[in-house]
């Protein structure tokens, strides 16, 4: 809509009927657009903003209900009203006409205050939409900017909603819910943009309080995305994206299927984009290794086994961004590390890279030892008496504060 007025497009093969109802719509203030066939039709609403379509059934080229359908499928134009135009009362062709995605229908011969009535509704609707599309545009933009302050983490929430909706559509979810996974992925950390940004961006391990402050953001995101209805089917999941399937997530600490699906197959995606990126807390994890830690996370009774299945297979069909740095299992390799270091370097520099190795991995596992030793590939035992030969000489890590289960540093599942 151009400084009050609407673009409305008429697309008729008969010049009189096409001269008509521009005639009719003109003297509304309309602004008007005329052409002649299905294929131009579509070219003139993809190339321009166009507030309603009318589009005649039996057009040259191509039809009404296939210029309907091109408009409807494409994601830019699908809000388009279209009001198809048909010489019959034909019960076949409503039919048709509603399965092409039409929002209303005209008969011919035309009554002037039966269109005018038609475009009106139609037009006002288009104006929601339109307000609609602005609250949702607003809202990305909001959350997509808390992404932006932190730029290991950029392109996240992109792949995030990406992968989200992929699973989705494995699973056989209805076209709410992937919708719902598509926003999800993009919006779930809105909350954090009330988290105060000392907290936010803290590279240490978060204090109690901190951790505390910071696992507010998924209520605090629900509240930001409440008023808006068609997120409706998103509230949950972003209420529910730290939830573990032990009961020991936050903020409700829910239990098995009592967290929403939805918010189960966010979780996996998440873990997964956050452990095969380079973060200053851990190195990328290879595609494997990602998905036998998150593997050993389902096993530990966080995260749904059969979904992580799933998404296994997802993975297998399609390509997944590959890390762009050497894994943390590569760093230990011996043959690597002579290699990154030269055969002379080599033996202090295997002991560094080994050093960065096990700091990387205890951090990525929040300090649990156990866990950090398997992805290590080496045994508990050895990764203690690692620990205890590095004691003391790792810059700003103090080994002998790492204890069993203590949570160095939280973000990746925050
Ligand atoms: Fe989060």
């Amino acid at each position: 809509m151009e400084n009050g007025q609407s673009t409305v497009l008429i697309a008729e093969d008969n010049e009189a009927i096409r001269e008509l109802m521009g005639e009719w719509l003109r003297q509304q203030g309309h602004r008007v657009l005329a052409v002649e066939d299905g294929e131009e039709a579509i070219q003139t609403v993809l190339a321009q903003p166009i507030d309603l379509a009318i589009f005649d059934v039996m057009m040259p080229r191509r039809s009404g209900f296939s210029a309907c359908r091109a408009v409807k499928a494409r994601p830019e134009t699908r809000l388009v009203p279209v009001v198809l135009v048909t010489g019959l009362e034909n019960r076949e062709d409503r039919v048709q006409g509603i399965e092409c995605g039409a929002d209303d229908f005209l008969y011919k011969p035309l009554h002037r205050e039966e269109l005018l009535a038609r475009v009106r509704s139609l037009l006002k609707l288009k104006q929601f939409t339109d307000e609609l599309e602005n609250a949702e545009l607003v809202i990305c933009s909001l959350a997509l900017s808390i992404e932006a302050k932190d730029p290991y983490t950029n392109g996240h929430c992109e792949r995030l909603a990406k992968w989200a909706e992929a699973l989705g559509r494995r699973l056989g979810l209805t076209e709410e819910q992937c919708v719902a996974l598509r926003r999800a992925g993009v919006v779930h950390d809105i909350g954090k943009v009330a988290i105060p940004e000392p907290i936010l961006l803290k590279r240490g391990p978060l204090t109690a309080e901190e951790r505390a402050i910071m696992q507010l953001h998924p209520v605090m995101g629900e509240r930001i995305c409440a008023p808006l209805k068609s997120f409706r089917a998103v509230l949950p999941i972003i209420r529910h994206h730290h939830e573990k399937l032990d009961g020991s997530g936050y903020p409700d600490g829910l239990r098995g299927e009592q967290i929403p699906r939805a918010a189960r197959i966010l979780q996996i995606v998440d873990v997964f984009d956050a452990l095969t990126t380079d973060r200053p807390y851990h190195a990328a994890f290879s595609r494997d290794e990602a998905l036998a830690a998150i593997k050993q996370e389902a096993e530990r009774g966080w995260w749904d086994a059969g979904l992580v299945t799933e998404f296994e297979g997802l993975l297998g069909d399609r390509k997944a961004p590959e890390p762009a740095q050497r894994s943390v299992l590569d760093l230990l390799n011996p043959q690597a590390a002579a290699t990154a270091g030269g055969l002379n370097g080599a033996v202090p520099r295997l002991r560094d890279l080994e050093r960065e190795a096990v700091i990387r991995a205890l951090v990525s596992t929040q300090g649990d030892k156990q866990l950090a030793a398997h992805r290590l590939g080496i045994g508990r035992s050895t990764l203690y008496r690692k620990l205890k030969e590095y004691e003391g000489s790792a810059e700003g890590v103090s080994f002998p504060a790492v204890k069993e289960k203590e949570v160095l540093c939280p973000q990746p599942h925050m």
